[in-house]
């Protein structure tokens, strides 16, 4: 077993798991330093493309993120999401896996998890191709927000999905936007580490979309805290700019060239 992601499984009931989402080089050399996941989301679809929905990004868009993102990681594990479409079947699955693993030589791929799909969780890591599930709200399959395990009924389900997910051979699952009860439950019956976005503290660990937590994507919605606003700082540094270009403030001759 890859021994970072030994790690990672060692963190559960020890010590909590941080990870947050990078699409370029440049972010996971900063994240590389604190997280022990970074992950290549499919959340670029709304953070980077500006569409509203996570359907449209192909293989090759994750791919070209994820080889920019594996070189600014040095220590973490690195998780590349699949995107829709591309898991389908076993067979397409594991093709498609394969092409991933290959191109961006990341650590591990992150699928989001329906009642249908347990066997295709089994042929990758049959593989030797680490999983990280992906349960609760699931934006490739649910185009509806909605706050998951808020009935017994719910829960049940919720439970029953993530304990077929960890037999099927995952080595950790993503519980989104699950009540605190239902996290705190899911987290409580589990072997393999949950990594929690908008479901409470309860879980192993957290998530967050970075371009959400530094202020710059717009998307702020309850579960996400805003720990600097960097839409107000590029504006503050561009509005700059402007007027130093226009008044001719800028560039004075320290910035020209030939002395
Ligand atoms: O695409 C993504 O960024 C994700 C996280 C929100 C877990 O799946």
């Amino acid at each position: 077993m890859n021994s970072k992601i030994k790690q990672i499984l060692l963190k559960k009931n020890k010590s909590k798991i941080v990870s947050l989402t990078a699409y370029s080089k440049s972010v996971a050399k900063i994240l590389d330093k604190y997280c022990d996941i970074v992950l290549v989301g499919d959340s670029m679809a709304n953070v980077l493309y500006g569409q509203k929905n996570t359907h449209k990004i192909s293989l090759e868009n994750i791919i070209q993120h994820s080889v920019s993102v594996k070189i600014g990681i040095k220590k973490s594990l690195l998780v590349v999401d699949m995107p829709r479409g591309t898991y389908s079947d076993p067979k397409k699955a594991l093709k498609n896996a394969r092409t991933i693993m290959k191109k961006t030589r990341c650590d591990a791929i992150k699928i989001e998890s329906n009642k249908n799909n347990f066997k295709v969780i089994e042929l990758l890591v049959k593989n030797k191709i680490p999983v990280m599930g992906h349960i609760g709200y699931t934006p490739q399959f649910k185009n509806k927000f909605k706050l998951e395990g808020q009935t017994k009924k719910e829960i049940n389900k919720l439970l029953e999905e993530a304990k077929f997910i960890e037999r099927a051979g995952a080595f950790s699952i993503v519980l989104e936007c699950l009540t605190a009860h239902a996290a705190k439950l899911v987290t409580k019956k589990l072997n393999i580490p949950t990594i929690g976005i908008g479901s409470s503290s309860y879980c192993d660990g957290q998530i967050l979309v970075t371009d959400d937590m530094l202020g710059l994507s717009g998307f702020y919605p309850k579960f996400v805290k805003k720990y600097t606003n960097l839409n107000r700082i590029i504006e503050k540094a561009a509005k700059k700019y402007t007027r130093e270009v226009k008044l001719t403030k800028f560039p004075t001759k320290k910035y020209f060239l030939n002395g």
